[in-house]
């Protein structure tokens, strides 16, 4: 049996025709299409369960940790057939290409839509989407070099149920067929198809996607370097990359202040009231997951874990240069150091868990 895995977000209007084109493009053969919605507003949950009366569909609503990849991990671990389809649900992903993909998932383990080779094309993207889309599979095939992929980034796959582990893939990355072909070691085929013109809802790509890209593939090149804990050092980077950008927010305003000509006293901590709020918006932008927690908690626990740190920062340099005696500059670099090292273990541990 085929199961189909069809990741929703706000796709109602797109599931009649979606549907009848899946059951007209499958032909003969025996399919099951698993609907996994991510709590659309706009009622794609319940449109599809009342499809279910014509069509042979699943309908799973998740309510927490809400996103593409983590939908169709769930997908491929509710379906039931021994050959698995991911595609999309707003009909850019032609199901007519069903039969050609599945019927290649024998010889190969994943079978891959490409839009980029021979008689696949993409033809309505602008300039910028098509310039982020070709620099990101540059970038996939470059990390994936033992896979020879014209279009890494696709989302329109076909896989044999037994060739990846669904339980393993619980550390989610952006672009799930990158995670599967990295974790697993696959054969692979490629098929080329038209990408459509979408139709009803609206495509999404801002700040998130592009940073969510990146953190997947610096952990694939830490994975592939043997680091065990991947996730985690490219957080720590990119805590680190914020605080840098924190210090540049921190002497902006502390220079401002000064001419005002404000005490230092006062200029410091303004300076440092600034930075954490800068810092606070970024890591919770970039480093850390967003919605694993209320705002007021992350912001309340993130301001104590930092004034946390600036007391941990004053009493390495009292304990070092007063009690040690050692050179302050150098004192000042561990001292800041270890400030820094519980800013992060505090937000990831308390205020990001
Ligand atoms: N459950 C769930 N949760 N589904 C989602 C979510 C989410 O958070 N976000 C998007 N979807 C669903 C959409 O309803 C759609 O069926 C599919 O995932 C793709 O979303 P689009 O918003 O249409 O993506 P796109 O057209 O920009 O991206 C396409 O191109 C990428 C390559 O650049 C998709 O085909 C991707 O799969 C593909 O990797
Ligand atoms: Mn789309």
């Amino acid at each position: 049996m085929i199961s189909i895995i069809l990741p929703t977000y706000n796709e109602k209007e797109n599931l009649e025709e979606l549907f009848q084109r899946i059951d007209n493009g499958v032909e003969s053969r025996e399919y099951e299409i698993v609907l996994v919605d991510d709590e659309s507003p706009d009622g794609t949950a319940e449109k599809a369960r009342k499809l279910a009366d014509d069509y042979p569909v699943g309908v799973f609503v998740r309510e927490e940790n809400h996103g593409l990849s983590q939908s169709v991990i769930k997908g491929i671990k509710y379906a039931q057939g021994d050959k698995l389809v991911v595609m999309d649900s707003d009909l850019q992903h032609p199901p007519e290409k069903i039969p050609e993909l599945v019927d290649l998932v024998n010889s190969n383990d994943v079978v891959i839509g490409t839009r980029f080779k021979g008689g696949g094309e993409v033809n309505h993207w602008g300039l910028s989407r098509n310039f982020i889309s070709r620099g990101a599979s540059i970038i996939a095939n470059f990390v994936m070099w033992n896979y020879d992929l014209s279009d890494p980034m696709s989302g329109f796959f076909a896989l044999k149920k037994d060739s990846v582990n669904a339980v393993e893939m619980d550390a989610e990355g952006f672009k799930i067929l990158l995670e599967i072909l990295h974790r697993n070691e696959l054969e692979v085929k490629e098929v080329e198809y038209t990408f459509g013109r979408r139709s009803e809802g609206k495509s999404s790509l801002g700040l998130a996607p592009i940073v969510d890209y990146i953190e997947q593939i610096g952990k694939i090149i830490l994975d592939k370097a043997g680091f065990k804990q991947s996730k985690r050092i490219i957080n720590l980077m990119e805590f680190m990359a914020v605080g840098g950008t924190g210090v540049l927010v921190n002497s902006a305003i502390f220079l401002g202040a000064i001419y005002y000509s404000l005490h230092y006293s006062i200029a410091g901590a303004l300076a440092f009231l600034g930075a954490l709020q800068w810092n606070f918006f970024w890591n919770r932008e970039i480093t850390f997951d967003k919605s694993n927690r209320s705002f007021q908690h992350q912001y309340f626990y993130f301001t104590l874990v930092n004034l946390g740190g600036f007391v941990i920062y004053e009493a390495l340099l009292f304990a070092l240069i007063g009690g040690l005696n050692l050179w302050a500059p150098l004192a000042n670099v561990l001292a800041i150091f270890g400030g820094f090292m519980w800013n992060f273990f505090g937000s990831e541990q308390i205020a990001f868990k």
